[in-house]
């Protein structure tokens, strides 16, 4: 059996395993929406997602959790990260959000998008969310900040996290371990996946 086909019929089999139905051929259930899943006793949640692009991972969020809401928080405007081989990228916004619209249409209102940067959204999504995946802008300012803003927008409990901690965005990284490290937090990760618990406040 060649690479490539043992490569798909492990990736269907971890999807199949994982949620009992085929999700998402390309990427599979992202391990903090499973560590979700796992820890959920099936009450309906809100969360909210920083960076939406194609609504790929939203689809996945929509179809696995028991949502009650999520919010999209995306500008879609052009924009530039650095990545670790000093590249950037930049993208076309209008294409992806045609393709969001098409792939999240079915969930009605269940999802609210917000068409603005993370930094400019925090009023438009409420405070005491379930979860909160940051995967928007990747570089060490932008990732610091959507961390410590939307950290206080998750309830006591509740989890904060996000995509592509690994090394093609050391700073990232570093943005993620420098928050951790700061408030003595525990990283959790799996693939590109990491994310935090928040801790309970003294008071709560
Ligand atoms: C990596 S893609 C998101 C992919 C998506 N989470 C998924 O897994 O399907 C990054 C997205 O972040 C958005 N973005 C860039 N800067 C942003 C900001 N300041 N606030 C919110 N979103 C931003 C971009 O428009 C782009 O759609």
């Amino acid at each position: 059996m060649n690479q490539k086909v043992k490569e798909i019929i492990g990736r269907a089999f971890r999807v199949f395993y994982s949620t009992g139905r085929l999700v998402d051929m390309k990427y599979g259930m992202r391990p903090m929406i499973r560590y979700i899943k796992k820890n959920n006793n099936s009450k309906q949640l809100v969360g909210c997602e920083i960076g939406v692009r194609k609504g790929t991972n939203a689809e996945n969020i929509l179809t696995i959790l028991n949502m009650e809401k999520l919010y999209l928080v995306d500008p879609y405007e052009a924009y530039t990260e650095m990545q670790s081989n000093g590249k950037t990228v930049e993208d076309s916004p209008h294409i992806f959000l045609e393709a969001a619209k098409k792939n999240l249409k079915r969930f009605g209102d269940k999802k609210a998008f917000i068409f603005k940067k993370s930094e400019d959204a925090v009023d438009d999504v409420p405070n005491n969310l379930d979860f909160c995946y940051i995967d928007g802008c990747h570089n060490y300012e932008n990732v610091k900040s959507d961390i410590e803003l939307y950290y206080n927008k998750v309830k006591d409990g509740g989890v904060l996290g996000g995509h592509d901690f690994g090394v093609a965005f050391p700073f990232l990284c570093q943005a993620v371990v420098d928050f951790a490290k700061k408030n003595n937090l525990v990283i959790y990760g799996a693939r590109r996946d990491w994310w935090v618990i928040k801790e309970m406040t003294k008071n709560s």
